[in-house]
């Protein structure tokens, strides 16, 4: 039996303020990849650490047909596989008890209808007094006609939330349209838009390293930062999602929006409080001031044939469902300036791709030489600037680095590195970001989601990249699977007098 939530120390990590009011959550998409892997894992979590309403239930919503029986075996399947706990039979069965599994056709005008009976059962067997957390895991498509149903037929009783996954539309004006669609019937406080970085530890930890600790605040800046890293580096490929990857690219899967939060949040001044608005007022004033990168200074790339940690993997172009001549980047890499006071000149070197050397989110703030070493000459060869880097992914943790002496006679000064590692300093293991997610959203807390102005901005930079892309056929594959990128990636800071950081 788990001890109750205010004392159980698996709560560790997970900000717990209340318990969110009774509801039911619907997941239209129930069917696809998302829900299995990530979605119901997510929701074991929380059952496992008793955060869930005590009142509370799920409907899954798809057009594939499915009986409630058929659709628990497998979401139970999914928890078994997919959860990062052992699995639990009472914990599971706290969240089976009130699953449900509705056939829907989305584009007939009459999704709504048929969800209105289970809805109304589950109210009544479940107490959960008509408040609903619907849940978009479905393409940015189908969502528009969605919203509008929904709304049609609201209830009188009980609040009502939207969470909405990424891809939120694919250019800047199918944003704007489905941005529009929504505020139609909804309020902002309303809508709750994925990036599920913002869910992660290691994202959030970045906040508190910037506004916790008095000493990093005063160096933030262009006088003593003399560039910043972010590498967002998968190894994998586009595992069975061609249908998908091909419309979007690494540009609009990775570049658009985990990649632009993760500057923002690097970028931002302090906000006043933590509270929604606050924060994100200042995440967009960075999107704002980002400045247009020109053609020379963004580098796309495509994965070739190669080996992957030590496995020989296809090229993207022979990966099943992409076209034969297909011209979708797998990798981004660009120099990007945030034109503000505190950043004015400042280069942010960005990365981002898939089939590369291995799995890697990083961030590293490079800084300023010291200005003058009164050391012999030679004594400080194998010293490196000073860098913080923030592994936002795998081995979590801070590392900074700094000039050493060697022990022994004279003065010869290293490079070493402080560790602080997430596994080493707490006792629970990471939440996945999808738990954070999702439990806010049910609280009604948007901190850690973005706002239709933010996602805007976003998509004006994404759109300006892409426009000038269109004038040119890029001659890929240019890099081997299982490389850091095309050579650009390489020219792009070398020409700047820098390189990459060392892996
Ligand atoms: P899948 O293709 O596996 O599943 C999509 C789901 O949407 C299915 O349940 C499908 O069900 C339903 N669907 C598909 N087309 C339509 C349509 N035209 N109208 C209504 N429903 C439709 O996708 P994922 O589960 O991987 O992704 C879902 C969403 O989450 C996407 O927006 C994706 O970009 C996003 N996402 C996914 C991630 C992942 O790791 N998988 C990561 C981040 C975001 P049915 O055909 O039965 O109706
Ligand atoms: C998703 C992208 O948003 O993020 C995927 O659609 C990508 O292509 C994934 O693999 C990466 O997420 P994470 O949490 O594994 O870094």
């Amino acid at each position: 039996m788990s001890a109750p939530a205010e004392t159980n120390p698996l709560l560790e990590g997970l900000r717990i303020r209340r318990r969110p009011d009774p509801c039911i959550l619907v997941i239209f998409g129930a069917s696809g990849d998302l829900t299995a892997k990530k979605l119901i894992p997510a929701l074991y979590a929380l059952s496992v650490r008793r955060l869930l309403p005590d009142r509370f239930a799920i409907i899954g919503a798809a057009r594939t047909d499915e009986g409630d029986d058929d659709f628990k075996a497998r979401m139970k399947q999914a928890v078994k596989d997919h959860a990062r706990d052992p699995y639990d039979e009472e914990a599971w069965q706290r969240l089976a008890v009130g699953m449900k599994y509705v056939t829907l056709e989305f584009a007939d005008g009459k999704a709504e209808d048929g969800l209105r009976d289970t809805l109304a059962s589950l109210d009544a067997e479940h107490g959960t007094q008509g408040n609903r957390v619907y849940y978009f895991a479905v393409p940015p498509s189908a969502i528009g006609t969605l919203v509008g149903e929904i709304a049609e037929r609201r209830a009188t009783e009980g609040w009502i939330r939207l969470i909405i996954e990424k891809p939120f539309g694919h250019d800047l004006a199918s944003a704007r349209a489905l941005n529009a669609q929504i505020q139609e019937h909804y309020t902002e406080a309303e809508v709750f838009r994925i990036d599920h970085y913002l869910g992660k530890e290691t994202v959030q930890n970045m906040l508190a390293l910037r506004f916790a600790n008095g000493i990093f605040e005063p160096i933030w800046n262009r006088q003593f930062i003399d560039h910043v890293q972010i590498t967002v580096a998968e190894s994998i490929g586009i595992e069975g999602r061609a249908g998908y990857y091909e419309q979007a690219g690494a540009i609009r899967d990775i570049f658009q929006n985990h990649l632009l939060q993760l500057v923002a949040i690097t970028a931002m001044e302090p906000p006043i409080d933590f509270y929604a608005d606050s924060v994100r007022n200042e995440k967009v004033k960075v999107l704002k001031s980002i400045h247009t990168p020109g053609p020379r200074h963004v580098v796309r790339g495509q994965y070739g044939p190669g080996f992957v940690e030590g496995l020989e993997v296809q090229g993207y172009r022979e990966e099943e469902g992409v076209a034969q001549g297909s011209t979708t980047e797998t990798f981004v890499a660009a120099k990007l300036f945030v034109d503000n006071w505190r950043w004015a000149d400042t280069p942010f070197y960005v990365r981002m791709g898939k089939r590369l050397a291995r799995r890697e989110t990083t961030i590293a703030i490079q800084f300023k030489r010291a200005p003058h070493p009164p050391f012999e000459e030679g004594a400080a060869e194998g010293l490196r600037p000073n860098v913080l880097l923030i592994h936002v992914q795998p081995n979590e943790g801070i590392s900074l680095a700094i000039g050493a002496k060697v022990p022994g006679q004279g003065m010869t000064i290293r490079t070493v590195h402080m560790d602080f590692l997430y596994g080493g300093a707490f006792r629970e293991g990471l939440p996945d970001a999808y738990e954070r997610l999702i439990l806010d959203a049910m609280l009604g807390d948007a901190t850690l989601f973005t706002r239709s102005d933010e996602i805007e901005e976003q998509w004006a930079l994404v759109d300006a990249i892409v426009g000038f892309w269109q004038r040119d056929r890029p001659a890929f594959p240019n890099y081997a699977a299982g490389t850091w990128g095309p050579v650009g990636s390489d020219e792009l800071v070398h020409r700047d007098g820098r390189s990459w950081r060392r892996h």
